[in-house]
């Protein structure tokens, strides 16, 4: 009897469209990985924050008693009064409480990475945030014997001194750097712009060469990006001793430039 002959033609058919259905998905998958780093909006907003009314009045809602309280898990590192006793962590007493609000939602939402501050505020609620930024912007910046605060450090020489100077008070038109203290205070504010007036320097310098590099890059619509980018080194360390000596306290515009 003879066999029947094996149908190779419909077999290398059936194959090939097997190969084909791989391919294609093999093709898709890639073509998705492509669409997702390039196209996902969310890799490219800063945070999701946005300041709306609605969004201000929420993050200004804080209890400031209750933010006391949970205070408590954070002073090991940033201080019971708020002031810490590195350079490299940030004073937190008298910051503006939407800020503070924000860098906590950023750190939550993985929009700015620093360890440890992601899982930190992973574990916090919505209410637990404001609360703690209404607690923070109340404590008083006073020298306070029992702190081990590092600010301020020593006074920067007159040649750094005013270069900084400059930069906070006038900023540099034709290089397209604002006056800092147009967004830091005290002339003008914007929501979300920190009080830099009494931070540590080294945190000051760090966080200028972070947005400079874009490792950090929770700055909404990029201004910091942008002027930290502008600035030469020289002038992002002059800036940092500036403020972390205290000097961003008083009025830029009063400071006699000689
Ligand atoms: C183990 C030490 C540690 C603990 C505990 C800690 N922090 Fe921090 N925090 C840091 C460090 C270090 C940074 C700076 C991160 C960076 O380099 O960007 C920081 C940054 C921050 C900032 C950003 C400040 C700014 O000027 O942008 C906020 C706000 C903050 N922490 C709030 C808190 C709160 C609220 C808690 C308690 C719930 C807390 N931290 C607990 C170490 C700590
Ligand atoms: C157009 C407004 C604007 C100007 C001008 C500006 N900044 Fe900022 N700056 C911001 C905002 C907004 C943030 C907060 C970014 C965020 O959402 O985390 C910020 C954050 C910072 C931080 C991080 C502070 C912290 O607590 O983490 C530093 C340091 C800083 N600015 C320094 C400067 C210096 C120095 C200048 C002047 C050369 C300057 N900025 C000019 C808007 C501005």
């Amino acid at each position: 009897m003879p066999r029947s002959r094996p149908n190779y033609a419909f077999s290398r058919a059936r194959w090939s469209a097997a190969q084909l259905v791989v391919l294609t998905l093999l093709a898709l998958a890639v073509t998705a990985l492509f669409v997702r780093a390039a196209d996902n909006p969310s890799d490219h907003v800063p945070s999701f924050v946005e300041w709306t009314p609605e969004t201000i009045a929420q993050a200004s809602s804080g209890d400031p008693f209750r933010g006391m309280l949970l205070a408590r898990h954070c002073e090991h590192c940033h201080g019971t009064e708020g002031f810490s006793d590195k350079g490299s962590t940030p004073n937190l007493a008298a910051m503006d409480r939407l800020a503070l609000w924000k860098e906590l939602e950023d750190f939550r939402a993985h929009k700015r990475v620093a360890f440890p501050m992601n899982p930190i505020a992973e574990d916090l609620s919505h209410k637990d945030m404001v609360d703690l930024a209404a607690y923070y912007a109340k404590l008083p910046i006073f020298y306070d014997p029992e702190d081990k605060r590092v600010f301020p450090r020593p006074l920067p020489g007159l040649a750094q001194k005013n270069m900084a100077w400059r930069l906070v008070t006038f900023g540099d038109g034709e290089r397209g750097i604002p006056p800092c203290q147009a967004c830091h205070g005290p002339i003008a504010y914007r929501p979300g712009a920190p009080s830099l007036m009494t931070q540590n320097s080294d945190y000051l310098l760090a966080q200028l060469e972070a947005f400079a590099h874009r490792t950090r890059a929770n700055d909404i619509n990029e201004p910091m990006r942008t002027i930290a980018d502008l600035l030469t080194d020289e002038e992002r360390l002059a800036l940092a001793a500036y403020y972390g000596s205290g000097l961003g306290m008083q009025p830029g515009s009063s400071w006699p430039s000689k």
